[in-house]
């Protein structure tokens, strides 16, 4: 999905998320373990309030595992629940949903406690764009999901997917908007593919990327492109890489732009290792 931020939609964004918020008892924080700080909404504490929240951490197939543990510590450290998920594959989806359903515990009884029928846990998701709302969502509902009706007050279409005995899960996700704020972030969030290729210019975001997999795992691109010597000039480096795959303009030039696109997309499918580009802050 590709979204275009202006402040009407931010606003719409918002109240959207405010909406299903009342209907829920848990909210699933989904973030992108390769950046859990740049992935994150800005204005997201002021939105949710104090609705019990599970931090997810989607993608740690593709993120470094000592980074991933230590952002699972910095969130706990900070009171909250933290879990590690690949959606993909599905590794932590089963504590995911247990930790869950222990969140809502609380939000059940007390509804309980004034007499009324009992009734099951209520969770969303939310997050930005590209994060993997839709494939944990799609996970989730698997093939033996029972998706119930529609409720009052829920938007015609949204449904509750059920999540064993004790937890239903909004089937359409809270989509917000990522930071803006400064051209590292915005550079984190094109790389790992939050901000598609329409909005930035690849050449630029591959040189980066370059720059930064010499200094942080040089080894990465000479193994996988068979690059001997490896020179510390990136855009030659970059070139090289155009050279291996064959990628040429007619006149014998390597095609720089179609070569950055190459190598980006490697790295976001995790062709090149797996890597988290920021670490907590203390
Ligand atoms: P969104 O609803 O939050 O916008 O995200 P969505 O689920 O559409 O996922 C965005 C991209 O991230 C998709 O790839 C999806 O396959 C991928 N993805 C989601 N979760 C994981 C995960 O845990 N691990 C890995 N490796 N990838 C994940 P895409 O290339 O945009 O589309 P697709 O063709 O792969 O579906």
């Amino acid at each position: 999905m590709d979204i275009q931020w202006y402040p009407g939609h931010m606003a719409k964004a918002r109240r959207q998320v405010q909406q299903n918020l009342q209907m829920v008892d848990v909210v699933i924080e989904l973030l992108d373990a390769r950046i859990p700080a740049s992935s994150r909404n800005p204005d997201i504490n002021d939105i949710l309030k104090n609705k019990p929240r599970l931090m997810v951490l989607n993608k740690s197939d593709l993120a470094d595992l000592d980074a991933t543990a230590a952002w699972l510590d910095y969130f706990t450290n900070d009171g909250s629940l933290a879990v590690a998920v690949d959606a993909h594959h599905g590794a932590g989806i089963k504590k995911m949903v247990a930790l869950t359903e222990q969140l809502a515990r609380p939000a059940v009884k007390k509804y309980m406690s004034r007499g009324r029928l009992a009734r099951l846990a209520r969770c969303m998701v939310v997050g930005v764009p590209n994060v993997g709302k839709s494939m944990l969502i799609n996970r989730l509902a698997g093939k033996k999901a029972a998706r119930t009706g529609n409720r009052p007050g829920v938007t015609r279409g949204e449904q509750w997917i059920k999540l064993g005995g004790k937890l239903e899960l909004l089937d359409t996700p809270g989509i917000l908007w990522p930071k803006f704020e400064d051209s590292e972030t915005a550079y984190k969030l094109a790389v790992t593919g939050a901000i598609k290729e329409q909005i930035y210019n690849p050449e630029e975001i591959c040189i980066k990327l370059v720059q930064w997999l010499l200094s942080n795992a040089p080894g990465a691109l000479a193994k996988r492109y068979k690059l001997n010597d490896l020179s510390e000039n990136v855009w030659e480096v970059i070139e090289r890489i155009g050279v291996y795959r064959g990628f040429y303009l007619s006149g014998g030039r390597i095609d720089g732009y179609k070569t950055a696109v190459f190598i980006i997309k490697e790295f976001r499918e995790g062709k090149l290792g797996k890597y988290s580009l920021e670490l907590p802050v203390r």
